[in-house]
């Protein structure tokens, strides 16, 4: 019996549906491996966000970079890295008007902290 000349392309196949199936097995694997460093992340934010005093001002200002620039050095906003810690308080509780700098942003301690961790950068 000679051989079929479509065996060969049968092995490669299953070859290859063997390894996506690999692949995907690998990347679910790694997916939880990820999730699993990003949720420690979120629980260092949280406690961050909930400790009273100047903590965390360095993650809250991920609520400002959308706007003021990575390095808050400016964006669609001006810069604000290294303005006075009152008046970032004073802006973010009052907002300025007409613009999208809206007020309540932040409030409170986390603003306090926020406001902290701004004006100590340049
Ligand atoms: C939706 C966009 C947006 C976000 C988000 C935003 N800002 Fe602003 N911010 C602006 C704009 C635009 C201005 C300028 C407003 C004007 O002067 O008309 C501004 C102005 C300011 C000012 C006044 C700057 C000055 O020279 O007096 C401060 C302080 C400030 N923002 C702080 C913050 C902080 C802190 C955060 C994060 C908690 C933040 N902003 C988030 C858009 C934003």
């Amino acid at each position: 019996m000679k051989n079929n000349p479509i065996i060969p392309y049968i092995l490669i196949m299953a070859f290859g549906i063997g390894l996506i199936f690999f692949m995907s097995l690998e990347g679910a694997g790694n997916k939880e491996e990820i999730a699993a460093e990003h949720g420690e992340e979120g629980g260092a934010t949280e406690e961050g966000a909930t400790a009273s005093e100047g903590a965390g001002g360095e993650e809250l200002v991920s609520a400002c970079i959308g706007c003021h620039g990575g390095d808050l050095t400016g964006g669609m906003g001006p810069k604000i890295a290294g303005l006075d810690a009152e008046h970032i308080v004073d802006v973010l509780t009052n907002g300025i008007e007409g613009s999208p700098m809206t007020p309540g942003l932040r409030t409170g301690a986390e603003a306090e902290a926020i406001a902290e961790y701004i004006s100590s950068l340049e």
